[in-house]
C-alpha cells in the first residue's frame, strides 16, 4: 500500500511529462510496418517491373520490405516464409511460383498470426482461411483475349505453335486453358505444338528454334504465354530467315515496353496486357487489413490489349 501510494506522484509526472513532449514534438513516433516478400525470381522484364513496383512504393511509404528472390524455386519462397515469421513481420506476401504445396507453410503464418497476401499468381489450397486475399491479374481471360484476337486475325484457320510458361503455375495453367477453350469453336485453327520456355527469353528462343526445324513451314502463329517467350521466338524465327509478324502471326501476354514498341513495328502483332504494377494496392490492402477493415478475397486488376491499332499510340504512356 505504501509504496502504492508514494509511486503514485511519480507516475504522475512521467505521464505529464510524456504529454508534454509529444504535445511539444507531434504525436509519438509510428511503428516502421515490416513486410516479407517472397518474389518468383527475376525470370523476365515483368517480374522486374512488378520487383521494382513492391520496392518503390515500400520505400515512399516508408516500409520495411524484406525482399526474397525465391530464384525460381518454390522451396527457396517456402525457406523465406519462414523467415518472415521468425522475423515477425507484420505482413507476408507472396508471388508463388507454382499453384500447389502451400499449405503447411501458409498454416505456420496462421498459427503466428501473421496475415498472408497472395498476389500475382494465385495458389489451390482445400483452406481458403490460410491466405487474407489474392491481388493480380485474371490470366484466364488474358488467355481468352488472346484467342479470341487470333481467331479474328487469321480468319479461324492456321498451325499454332505454343509456347508455354513455368509448368504448375497459375498463369501457364489458365492462359493455356483459356486459349484451348477459346479455340475450340474454331476446328481449323490448331496447336500442333506445346512446350515450355519457362517464362524466359532465352527458354522462347530456344524452343522455338526447336519447333522452326520440326515444323518448318508449317508453323502460321505462336502463342507465346508471356512477351519474354515472345520476344526470344521472333529472334529465332529471324535467324531461320523468316519475317516475325509478317511469315509468322505473333500473339503474347504482358505488354511490356519493349513489346508494346515491337507490335508497333509489326514484329509481334499481339501483346494482352498483365500490369505489373501494383506495389500501391498491395500495401494499401495490408494497411486496411490490418486495422480490421474486410477486404475482396480476390482483386483483378483491369488489363487491355494491344496490336497494329493501337500500340503506337500508346507507347508515350507505357509504365513498364
Ligand atoms: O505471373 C505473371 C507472369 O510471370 C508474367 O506473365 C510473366 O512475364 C512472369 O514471369
Amino acid at each position: 500500500m505504501f509504496t502504492l501510494i508514494t509511486r503514485q506522484p511519480f507516475l504522475f509526472l512521467a505521464a505529464a511529462a510524456l504529454l508534454t513532449v509529444t504535445g511539444l514534438f507531434g504525436a509519438a513516433p509510428k511503428k516502421t510496418l515490416k513486410v516479407g516478400f517472397a518474389q518468383t525470381g527475376a525470370e523476365s522484364a515483368w517480374r522486374t517491373a512488378n520487383s521494382d513496383s513492391m520496392k518503390a512504393e515500400a520505400a515512399k511509404r516508408g516500409i520495411d520490405l524484406k525482399f526474397s528472390d525465391g530464384q525460381g524455386k518454390q522451396e527457396n519462397q517456402i525457406r523465406a516464409v519462414r523467415s518472415f515469421i521468425t522475423q515477425g513481420v507484420d505482413a507476408i506476401v507472396i508471388a508463388p511460383i507454382v499453384e500447389t504445396g502451400w499449405d503447411p507453410v501458409l498454416r505456420e503464418a496462421k498459427r503466428a498470426k501473421i496475415p498472408v497476401i497472395l498476389t500475382d499468381r494465385t495458389i489451390q489450397t482445400t483452406d481458403a482461411s490460410l491466405f487474407v486475399c489474392f491481388i493480380g491479374s485474371d490470366f484466364y481471360e488474358e488467355g481468352k483475349m488472346a484467342a479470341d484476337w487470333l481467331a479474328k486475325a487469321v480468319s479461324g484457320k492456321g498451325n499454332i505453335v505454343e509456347l508455354q510458361g513455368t509448368p504448375g503455375s497459375a498463369p501457364a495453367n489458365e492462359r493455356r486453358k483459356a486459349f484451348a477453350d477459346g479455340l475450340a469453336k474454331y476446328p481449323s485453327l490448331k496447336i500442333i505444338d506445346a512446350q515450355s520456355g519457362n517464362f524466359e527469353r532465352s527458354g522462347g528462343k530456344q524452343v522455338m528454334e526447336a519447333f522452326l526445324k520440326k515444323h518448318g513451314k508449317a508453323i502460321n502463329v505462336v502463342y507465346a504465354h508471356n512477351d519474354d517467350m515472345a520476344l526470344g521466338a521472333a529472334q529465332a524465327i529471324e535467324e531461320a530467315g523468316l519475317k516475325p509478324g509478317k511469315d509468322i502471326t505473333l500473339v503474347s501476354i504482358d505488354a511490356i515496353g519493349e513489346a508494346v514498341k515491337a507490335v508497333a513495328a509489326g514484329r509481334i502483332n499481339c501483346t494482352v496486357e498483365c500490369s505489373p504494377l501494383f506495389g500501391p494496392k498491395v500495401y494499401d490492402t495490408i494497411a486496411k487489413v490490418l486495422a480490421g477493415e474486410k477486404v475482396p478475397k480476390k482483386s483483378f486488376n483491369q488489363d487491355e490489349l494491344f496490336d497494329a491499332t493501337n500500340a503506337a499510340k500508346a507507347l508515350p504512356t507505357r509504365q513498364y
